[in-house]
């Protein structure tokens, strides 16, 4: 009876424990949360620790995504302005022009025949890819010609003599558009 009383005493009191976060193990009694000030000041301070590291983690790989993103997957030209290049009449089959956008960027337009659209004009790059230096259009061998070291490619860019033909670097090629006669490029 006593026994049961104790063991009643014993239960009541270890669900007392309990709820005040107390635990024993092996035969040594542990407060894990101790409902003591500075205890309870340590574990905000733990977790506040903790949040805080999670967030710049957070911020910090976020941050070097979006960077990475826009280097990976530069913006789309589409959503460039288109800008004016010339009247075509103005244009004659055969012509080629170098066309400067505002930021720098030049482009060399050619115009092989005389329908009056957008397909009959080709707008490249005018910078070889193979060093950087400028083409030129030569007319009479319908080809863009780079002098640095020979190298050619034809009406539409692709690489046909030199170094950015071993390499196989073709001349990046810019949207045109004809509108009532006006042609214009997206650069
Ligand atoms: S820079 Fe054009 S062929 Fe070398």
């Amino acid at each position: 009876m006593v026994l049961q009383n104790d063991r009643k005493t014993l239960s009541f009191d270890h669900l007392s424990e309990l709820e005040h976060g107390a635990c024993r193990v092996s035969g040594t009694e542990h407060h894990s949360s101790d409902a003591s000030p500075q205890a309870s000041r340590r574990d905000f301070l733990e977790d506040g620790s903790k949040i805080t590291m999670l967030s710049g983690l957070v911020l910090g790989y976020g941050t070097f995504g979006y960077i990475a993103g826009r280097y990976l997957y530069p913006k789309d030209t589409s959503e460039k302005p288109w800008q004016y290049v010339a009247r075509i009449e103005d244009f004659s089959p055969g012509e080629s022009r170098t066309f400067e956008s505002p930021e720098g960027v030049k482009v060399v337009i050619t115009r092989r025949e005389n329908t009056h659209e957008s397909g009959e004009f080709f707008a490249l790059s005018g910078i070889c890819p193979h060093l950087g230096c400028q083409v030129h259009w030569q007319g009479n061998e319908k080809r863009f010609f780079c002098p640095c070291h020979n190298g050619a490619f034809d009406l539409e860019g692709n690489p046909t003599l030199g170094p950015p033909q071993k390499a196989n670097q073709s001349l990046p090629r810019y949207p045109l558009k004809v509108v009532r006669n006006l042609l214009f490029i997206q650069v």
